[in-house]
Formats: C-alpha cells, structure tokens, sequence
C-alpha cells in the first residue's frame, strides 16, 4: 500500500479512536502516597465493603517477605485472603488463566495487585475475566470488556509502568511470541497506594529501566496528536521529577524521598499517557520483548532516543519546551537547538544509569518482522507526531544490533 494511502488511513482511525476514548470512562484511581500508604490501602480495601480478596502479585515478592504484612492488615481488618503469585514477567494467557480459576474458587469479591507492571496487568485482567465470567482471548484488545470488573486495589513496587492508574494490561501470547495490549476504560483500578518503602529494594537495573519507561510514557504522551489541556502537565511533572530523580535512586537505591518522586513520577505519566497514549518506541519494545522477553524498560530506553531522532523535526516544539522544563535551557534558544538538547539530555540519562546503546539479543534476520508487527501495532493506533512505514523501522531497528 503506498505511503500516502496508509497515512490517510491511520488518520481516519486515529479520528476514530479519538472519538472513543473522549466517550469512555473517565474514571480514575483515588490516590494515596507516602511510605506506609499501602499498608492503609490494605484497611481502605475492606471498608469499601471487600470481604474475600485475592491478592495477585509474584513468587518473588512472596520470598522476600512484601506480601505477608499486607495481607496480614487485609485479615486484621476483616477480609479474608488468598494469594496467587504465580504471575512471571510478560504474564501469558495460562498464568492470568491460573488466577482466574484461584479467584473463582476463592470466590473473590475484589483483586488487590501488589509488584511491578505483570502482577499488576494481570490483576486487572483476572479482575475482568472474572468480572465477565469469560477467558483472556476474549478480552484481548480494544474495548472488550462488556461489564464491570471486579474492583481492583493496586500497590505498584516499581516507578515505571503506571499500570496503577491506567486503562491498560498487556499480555503475552506464547504461541505467537507476540505481546498483545488490552484495552478498556474499565480496567482502570479503583485506588492505588504510592509507597516508596516497598521500593527501596529494587536493584539498580531494573530501578533505572522501570524509570526509564515512565520517562517514555511521559515523552510519547507529551509529542502524542492526542495530548491536551489535562495531559501536559501530567507529562511535563513527570518529565521534571524523573530528570531530577532517576539518576539519584540508581546510586542510591535507599533514598527514600526520591524513589517517592519517581513512584509520583510513574503515575503521573500513567495519567497522562492512557488519555493521550503513547507511540513508536512502544509499538517496537513490545515486539522486541514479544520475540526477545526483553524487559519492557530497557527496550523502550534503548529505542527512544532513536525514535526520538526520527521525530525531532515534527516534535521540535514540544521537545524544545521539554528541555526548558528541564532546566536545560531558557525558551530564548532556537526550538531546533533545544530539541535536540532534549535528545542529548536524554541519552546522557541513559549512559548515567547504565542503559546499553544496543540490543545484545537483537538479531538482523528478525528485524523485518519485528518492523511489521511494530508498524501493524501502531497503524491506526497511535497518534505519532511523525508516520513510519517499514523501511523506517527497519533502519530504525539496524542502529540497535550489537
Ligand atoms: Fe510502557
């Protein structure tokens, strides 16, 4: 199809989209934040009428002793627990299906998620599935989801993916390697706890990939066609907190105060990129991680500063004002010399938190059909300030081999 035809056509659809999402739920989560605030969350579950919870969350977080004083307080308060920690990094369709079946035999009447952005994705589409009495294959993809879920309460123990806040979960489709979004108003969480003491544990890679993802989040959405009045300040805070904070919790991972910023950070760019979306460098790390496992993070650390260079050009305004929000230059400089800055500012982040520049697993005879299925992903989809077609990617995706 030539290059002309499909712009037309994302367009229209992303007319479409936009139409949609203006009219769904609004709803978002109530917010509480600060160390001990999910211990309060667990109180807050039970008077909001939970009896029978099924906390979802991973063996790790179990090991480590995370989970237990929390669904001590849900039992204190009077509800009664299970616990299904079988969720693995890029949940599939049988580990969400596990936890499914474990929540019908519970009889669960709400879904606490506790852990990073799997535990939490998963949470919330056991909480639909339930909700819907159907399977995982039934509500992957946009709008699927016919009646409320069960209310689900999460506790995020990463500054990276928002999942907390957003109306989306995404899930791994084994058999195609493939990583497939579900998306729908109703998936957004009830109410969710900020609290960075469940945070100081994280080690340092994963600290500055989880961050790196709430900066993507916060830029895609920022340049994004459907960014608006509500979503650029969201943007815009995330962008100044996690400049100012990402290079701190990854040479000290104990600082509380900003591994508070960053948990704020992650969920404001949540916010903002579930109304206003995200782009590019998403569409390629979720096929880079559907073919590779790689960590979502450090997939989209490693590709945005090259989308960002496709874009610069046609996101030159939003990246120059960027810049100045970061204290990296007055708004007298050139927009072209700012945003380019940005670009630079950024990829120094990356080289400080110890971000690699390529993909060891990337493999050149996989690039063109990661290339298809990221522009099949984003066709239509999401609203880039720049259209790729496949060659584009693909050259994109060669700067990346190791
Ligand atoms: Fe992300």
């Amino acid at each position: 199809m030539p290059r002309a035809l499909k712009l037309f056509l994302h367009r229209l659809q992303l007319l479409a989209l936009q139409i949609t999402i203006s009219v769904m739920s609004g709803r978002k989560p109530v917010l509480l934040a600060g160390p001990g605030s999910a211990m309060r969350l667990c109180g807050t579950v039970v008077e909001l009428g939970a009896r029978r919870v099924l906390i979802v969350t991973d063996a790790v977080l179990v090991k480590i002793g995370l989970i237990a004083p929390l669904a001590q307080a849900l039992e204190a308060a009077g509800a009664v627990c299970a616990v299904y920690d079988g969720v693995e990094p890029d949940p599939t369709h049988a580990q969400i299906e596990a936890g499914i079946a474990l929540a019908r035999e519970h009889r669960a009447d709400a879904v606490l998620a506790v852990g990073g952005g799997s535990p939490m994705d998963a949470a919330k589409v056991i909480a639909a599935c339930v909700g819907n009495n159907c399977r995982v294959a039934d509500v992957v993809g946009n709008f699927k989801v016919k009646k409320a879920p069960l209310p689900v309460y999460a506790v995020p123990t990463t500054a990276g993916t928002g999942s907390e806040v957003t109306a989306v979960a995404v899930v791994t489709d084994t058999a195609a390697r493939a990583k497939t979004p579900v998306v729908d108003g109703k998936l957004v969480p009830v109410m969710a706890a900020l609290d960075a003491s469940l945070m100081t544990g994280l080690p340092r890679a994963v600290t500055a990939a989880t961050g790196m993802d709430a900066l993507t989040h916060a830029v895609e959405s920022y340049i994004s066609g459907f960014a608006n009045a509500e979503t650029r300040p969201l943007s815009v805070a995330a962008v100044r907190l996690i400049f100012a904070n990402l290079g701190k919790v990854c040479a000290d991972g104990s600082d509380l105060e900003a591994r508070q910023a960053m948990a704020l950070a992650s969920t404001y760019a949540g916010f903002a990129f579930t109304r206003a979306s995200v782009g590019y460098v998403h569409a390629i790390a979720h096929n880079l991680g559907g073919l590779y496992h790689t960590p979502h993070g450090l997939a989209n650390a490693i590709v945005l500063p090259h989308v960002l260079d496709f874009s610069r050009d046609a996101a030159a305004r939003q990246l120059a004002e960027l810049t100045v929000e970061i204290g990296a230059a007055t708004s007298a400089e050139p927009v072209a010399v700012r945003a380019q800055r940005f670009i630079d500012r950024l990829r120094a982040l990356a080289r400080e938190t110890g971000i690699p520049e390529t993909l060891d697993t990337l493999r050149a005879a996989d690039i063109p059909v990661i290339a298809r299925r990221a522009m099949d992903e984003a066709q239509g989809f999401y609203p880039v300030p720049r259209f790729m077609v496949q060659s584009e990617c693909e050259a994109l995706l060669a700067k990346l081999l190791p």
